[in-house]
């Protein structure tokens, strides 16, 4: 019987399990047998892995996370890892991968395919969105709603307290949670990534707002965003396994800036990892489902070294080694809306 492996790596996120779902249940229609590798690529290396049946994944839609785990793990770092992993991948008698992940996990599937693992396909996910090939990526619009939440509940305890509230949010290198989630909060000064922060202006803003009766203001920082003369600033100096230094801090320097130049009094709020926590919205189990479903076909075509995306209203295939290859990057027109409500 053919046989498809799907493993989850990276960052968990919402939507995972519906994928896993879809995964499943459109391969038991296609007559094939699924796999589940635990853990990323983790689960290949140490086969770690398990048959999925229709029982495995029911009730599961609505749950955040991941029913198969994951880690950052590398297997191009430790040596003989690779090794161990491609021959568990022919001692399980897999014929393809569904290989569900950020860049990281998607990086190791394009050197794979050259490596002798060709029957690839690759899913999109993240919270953080940055996957130039693919309108979002799933995981992100929960995090968003879950950012906005916050983002409304920090308001009215900022208020109450005429504070100024600084709000951390995640999304690595790309602005897109703190730019969304400041624009739909109604933030007054939002700074990401792609815009280095100018500490004078910010300041300006938050004055003049004071100045026009408002007592409390919302600062939405991304957690990648840097001081316009600072070095980026991380949280230690430790890589992970793909040479990503953890983010985080920029907040609690902006704070106390703010606070030391403008006298307001200045609390700040790291969201962290609740961004990536909890039941998925709709719109990311419809998105995991369509990936999921998506990906099955592409196995059944022959469609390998392949990644689905969302691109207007239609899910279609591209490769993945392009798709990894661009950082989307908020642009300067979504900025400039938001710009309209700063102050
Ligand atoms: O890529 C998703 C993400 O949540 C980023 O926004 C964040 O920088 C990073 O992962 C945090 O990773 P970890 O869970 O390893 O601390």
């Amino acid at each position: 019987m053919f046989k498809i492996g799907i493993l989850t790596g990276g960052g968990d996120c919402p939507g995972l399990n519906p994928v896993i779902r879809a995964v499943v249940r459109k391969g038991l229609n296609e007559g094939y047998q699924i796999i589940g590798i635990k853990n990323g690529w983790k689960g290949l290396i140490e086969n770690d892995v398990t048959p999925l049946n229709i029982d495995s994944v029911s009730g599961i839609l609505p749950k955040g996370g991941t029913i198969l785990g994951t880690s950052r793990t590398n297997p191009y770092k430790k040596e003989g890892d690779l090794k161990k992993l491609i021959d568990n991948y022919k001692n399980n008698g897999l014929n393809a991968l569904i290989a569900v992940g950020g860049e990281d996990t998607l990086g190791v599937a394009v050197k794979l395919i050259k490596d002798g693992i060709t029957n690839i396909v690759g899913v999109p996910k993240t919270i953080d969105n940055d996957l130039s090939a693919t309108d979002y990526t799933f995981g992100f619009d929960t995090a968003l709603n879950t950012a906005t939440e916050c983002i409304d509940k920090l308001h009215t305890t900022a208020e109450s307290h005429h504070r100024i509230i600084v709000v951390e949010v995640m999304g690595r290198h790309a602005g897109w949670i703190a730019i969304e989630s400041g624009i739909a909060g109604g933030a007054d000064v939002i700074l990401i990534p792609e815009i280095p922060i100018d500490i004078e202006e910010v300041c300006n803003v938050i004055k003049k707002r004071h100045q026009r009766g408002k007592t409390f203001s919302i600062v939405v920082v991304a957690e990648g965003a840097n001081f316009k003369e600072g070095t980026m600033i991380t949280q230690e100096e430790k890589l992970d396994e793909f040479g990503h230094v953890r983010l985080g801090g920029i907040g609690e320097r902006l704070a106390l800036e703010i606070e030391k130049r403008t006298g307001y009094e200045t609390r700040i709020s790291v969201l962290g990892h609740i961004q990536r926590g909890g039941t998925p919205s709709a719109f990311d189990r419809v998105l995991g489902t369509r990936f999921g479903v998506k990906a099955v076909e592409l196995v059944k075509n022959n469609k390998f070294g392949k990644m689905v995306a969302l691109v207007g209203n239609k899910i279609v295939d591209v490769s993945i080694d392009e798709a990894i290859r661009v950082l989307k990057t908020v642009d300067n027109e979504l900025y400039d809306i938001a710009k309209v409500f700063f102050g």
